[in-house]
Order: C-alpha cells, then sequence, then structure tokens
C-alpha cells in the first residue's frame, strides 16, 4: 500500500464527460464570476480589514491587500490550470489525488476543513457582530454581550456594554449557522437567483461606501502610512496587551502581518473552481472566472481599505469600532449617514449569508468526495433519500461549526482559516509543478511562466504564513497531526485506491453544486 497512490487521471476526466451521470452543464463566464465574488467578498473586507489596520497594518493595510491578492493570483493561475485539466466538481483535493497521490490529497482534503469549516464560523460570527448593530440602531436593544461572545472575549469600550463583562457564548452565531443547515438539508434550488441579486446588492455597497465616505477621508488618520514603532499599548477584549513595539505590530512586518489577516478576504475564488463540473466551456472559462473575479475584488477591496482607514483612525478599531468596524466608521465619522450605516449592516447580513452557505456546502461537499474515496467514514456521504442531500454530514458539520463559532473569538478562526487555506495554495502551487514534469496530460489552461509563478506563488503564501505568527503555526500543525492519526487509523486502511478499488469521485448522486 503506497503513501502515492493516485487516482487515474483519464477515469476522473471520463467521469467529468460522462454527462449522463454529471452535473449539469448550465454556467457561463458571467455566472463563474458572479459565483467567485459572491464566495469572495464577506467578512474579510468588512471585519478582518479593521482588525488587520488596527493591531498591525495601520492605513498601509492597502498595501497588505496588494501582496495577499499577489500571492491569490499566483496560486490562482496554478489552480486554474488544475481546473481546466481536471474539470469535474471537487477542489484542490481531488486535483491533488490524480497528481501528488493520497498522502498529500489527504493534507489538503483535512485542512481544506480549516479553509470551509472554520471559515464558516469566522463569518457566523461576524454575522452575529452586525445583527448586533442592527438590533442597536432599529430597536435601541442588542443580544447581551455575554451571549453574543466567547468565554475568551471580555468587553473593551463597546457602546452599551460594561467595561470587563465577560462572553460566554456566542449564540447569534450558532442560529445563524442551524438556519443555513437546515437550508441546505432541505436542498438549495432555486438559490443560485438568490446567490445573484445577493452579489449585486454586495457589490453595490462596497461601490457606495467608497463614492460616500471618500469625501470624510481625514489625511491625518493617514500620516504615518505604516504604523509607528513607539504607537504605544491597547487592552484588547481577550485580555490581551497589544504593543505596537512587537515585531509583526507595526512597520512592513506588520504590513505582512495584516496581509495574513485580509488573505481571509480573498478566501472563496477557488470556489469557482469547484463548480468546474457545471461550467459550459471550462477550459476557457475556468480561468477566466478565477482571475476576473480576483481582479475586481482586489479593486474594490483596495478602493475600500483606503476609504475605511482615512475615515477612523485605525487605533479605534481595536477598541469601540473592532465590531462590526464599517457602521461604526459610518456613524461616528460621516454625520448624517445613519440611513448608510443602516443599509450597509442589512446588506452585509445578506452578504454574510451567502458566504456561510457555499462554506458549508463546500465542506460536506469535500467529504463527500472523501467519503466516496474511503478516506473519511461512510456517513459523510449518505444522502437524504428525498433531498439528495448529504443530510448527516451537514448536521455533523453543523455541531463542530457551531462549537467554534459559539466558543472561539473570531481573531483565532479568522486567522486558522488563513493559514490553513495558505498551506494549500502553497501545495497546489508546487503540485502544478508536478504535473507539468510528470504528466503525459496536456491542460487546455496553462500556467504562463509557470517555473516562476508557481514558485513565487509558493513563497508569497509562505511568507504571508510566516507572518502569521508561531501562536498559528503551532494550531496549524496540531491540526495536521491530528489528520495524520486519522489518515493513518482509518484513512489508509478503508482507502478504495489503495485496494485497486477506483471510488466514483464525482458528487454525480447529489443535488448540484450551486444550485
Ligand atoms: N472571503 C470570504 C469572506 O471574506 C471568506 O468572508
Amino acid at each position: 500500500m503506497s503513501l502515492f497512490a493516485k487516482k487515474s487521471l483519464d477515469v476522473l476526466i471520463g467521469e467529468a464527460d460522462d454527462s449522463e451521470k454529471g452535473l449539469k452543464r448550465t454556467l457561463g463566464l458571467g455566472a463563474l464570476i458572479a459565483l467567485g465574488i459572491g464566495a469572495i467578498i464577506g467578512a474579510g473586507l468588512f471585519v478582518r480589514t479593521a482588525a488587520a489596520a488596527g493591531g498591525h497594518a495601520g492605513p498601509a493595510v492597502v498595501v497588505s491587500f496588494l501582496i495577499a491578492a499577489f500571492g491569490c493570483a499566483l496560486a490562482g493561475l496554478c489552480y486554474a490550470e488544475f481546473a481546466s485539466m481536471i474539470p469535474i466538481a471537487g477542489s484542490a483535493y481531488t486535483y491533488s489525488y490524480a497528481t501528488m497521490g493520497e498522502f498529500i490529497a489527504w493534507i489538503i482534503g483535512w485542512d481544506l476543513v480549516l479553509e470551509y469549516a472554520l471559515g464558516a464560523a469566522t463569518v457566523s460570527i461576524a454575522w452575529s457582530q452586525y445583527l448586533n448593530n442592527l438590533l442597536m440602531q432599529t430597536v435601541g436593544w442588542q443580544i447581551p454581550y455575554q451571549w453574543s461572545h466567547s468565554p475568551f472575549q471580555t468587553a473593551q469600550d463597546l457602546p452599551g456594554v460594561i467595561n470587563g463583562t465577560h462572553g460566554i457564548m456566542n449564540i447569534p452565531a450558532v442560529l445563524i449557522l442551524f438556519l443555513l443547515s437546515s437550508l441546505l438539508i432541505k436542498g438549495t434550488k432555486g438559490s443560485a437567483a438568490i446567490n445573484s441579486v445577493i452579489v449585486v446588492v454586495k457589490v453595490a455597497i462596497v461601490i457606495l461606501f467608497i463614492l460616500l465616505g471618500w469625501q470624510f477621508i481625514n489625511p491625518a488618520n493617514q500620516h504615518p502610512f505604516t504604523i509607528a514603532a513607539d504607537a504605544g499599548t491597547v487592552a484588547l477584549s481577550d485580555g490581551k496587551i497589544h504593543n505596537y513595539a512587537d515585531p509583526l505590530n507595526h512597520g512592513w512586518l506588520g504590513v505582512l502581518r495584516g496581509a495574513g489577516i485580509v488573505f481571509f478576504a480573498f478566501i472563496g475564488f477557488d470556489a469557482v473552481s469547484t463548480a468546474a463540473q457545471e461550467a459550459k466551456k471550462p477550459q476557457k472559462d475556468m480561468p477566466y472566472g478565477i482571475l476576473i473575479s480576483l481582479a475586481i475584488c482586489t479593486l474594490l477591496y483596495i478602493l475600500f481599505s483606503y476609504t475605511l482607514t482615512g475615515i477612523a483612525p485605525y487605533k479605534d478599531f481595536l477598541r469601540a469600532g473592532s465590531e462590526a468596524s464599517v457602521a461604526y466608521a459610518i456613524n461616528h465619522y460621516m454625520p448624517g449617514y445613519g440611513w448608510l450605516s443602516l443599509f450597509i449592516t442589512i446588506a452585509i447580513l445578506a452578504g454574510f449569508s451567502s458566504v456561510i452557505l457555499v462554506m458549508l456546502l463546500g465542506q460536506t461537499r469535500i467529504f463527500y468526495t472523501m467519503s466516496k474515496d474511503g478516506l473519511v467514514p461512510k456517513v459523510f456521504s449518505d444522502v437524504h433519500p428525498v433531498n439528495r442531500t448529504p443530510y448527516k454530514s451537514q448536521w455533523m458539520f453543523f455541531v463542530f461549526v457551531s462549537l467554534f463559532a459559539a466558543f472561539v473569538p473570531d481573531s483565532v478562526v479568522g486567522d486558522m482559516t488563513s493559514i490553513g487555506t495558505l498551506f494549500a495554495f502553497v501545495l497546489v502551487s508546487v503540485g502544478v509543478l508536478i504535473i507539468r514534469k510528470k504528466s503525459q496530460h496536456v491542460a487546455p489552461f496553462r500556467t504562463p511562466a509557470v517555473w516562476i509563478v508557481a514558485p513565487l506563488g509558493a513563497l508569497v503564501c509562505l511568507a504571508m504564513i510566516a507572518g502569521l505568527g508561531w501562536e498559528n503555526w503551532a494550531r496549524l500543525i496540531v491540526w495536521l497531526v491530528i489528520g495524520f492519526v486519522i489518515y493513518f487509523g482509518y484513512g489508509k486502511k478503508h482507502s478504495k485506491v489503495q485496494h485497486g478499488l477506483q471510488a466514483p469521485t464525482t458528487s454525480n448522486k447529489m443535488e448540484g453544486y450551486n444550485k
């Protein structure tokens, strides 16, 4: 039994071409871009931007976005080659199974739990912040701090909350996860139309904020551009003291640390590649879908973060403006624009819901494929007799994601999501080089200058991993070790490829991925 047993590329491609069994090819380039933007714009922009600016990068968070976008574009080109070569549902997991073998595929699949499951947890926590903001703005009441924060958080300068109040659990975050998991279990037919509406609304509010906020930019807030080493200290809600003198909290290293944080805002562009099997012209449209959605988001992010850090001083984002930061900035620094704050809050709540939906769906879909391959138990691929959805898996992930959403602060789950995804990107960038060397197949889309793009992509992602600091490295290592134990204790023994049974790879028998 080999650790590097591979799925046959021919079988995979054959499965993809089998239109009888396969998912319907209905998505054109426009729909793919909408899918990408739908998955991309979310808590990363509306919550993590402020955390990166407030704690590490200051106004230079725009440069953090550029670094993160650069890394994503390079990794995205590598993703695109995989996606055009193996245009079937799945993700980096499937690609790596065919090219780098089972063990690496396992690591990626396991690692993607950080991206999808913890990503969903992060966005649900952000959802809870904006829900409280909406309640405050409309009925003048909010869910008590204790019941909307993790036990590791303590109130600091938040409006309407006594300083020092401890969190117990985040109930609204669990509630939204419950609602969306229930929706996914019922089936998601028809939600593509709703997704398109949400995408338009999300892009519209970003543009509106930039246009209206521009006139409130105070140049004093943007000088100095990077945080100075002597900027002092701030008491944080997790009880720690944030010291700007620490190397990763000021200057250009702070900007790199910020890039690791705002990288979260780009996560999801790979969701386009997971829909390859439903694309009309995957060879052409997949790479364009990935790259165009990435380019549009990067432009919006840079203008948005420039406006946000111009309106409010970056230090606000560690204290009173640490939650629902965009609404905070509008309410405090854009007099007369209360309506905008309300409108944006409602739109953000809808936007976050679509991101959570895509992530919960992506998570169960990857485990479905891994379960069909025998690497995780069969229960993850049991589909509901009527709805054709993997309902058991959806419930189990609801419980798993909820534990993080309820009891862990957003900064911790957000950074774990970033580091997990960055690590997967490193492996994909290396993977494309392996496929070039070893495989006979010529991908319809070839990464340009692959011997520069792929190593550089891996390097930029590794730099962002380095910037995320030792606490996050330790969390990633613990997660991978747990994964190794499960693989050697279960996956390797039950793997269908190991036993010469090529598993049906795709999710043919389930409802479409993004209906
Ligand atoms: N990119 C997604 C977000 O920012 C995950 O919410």
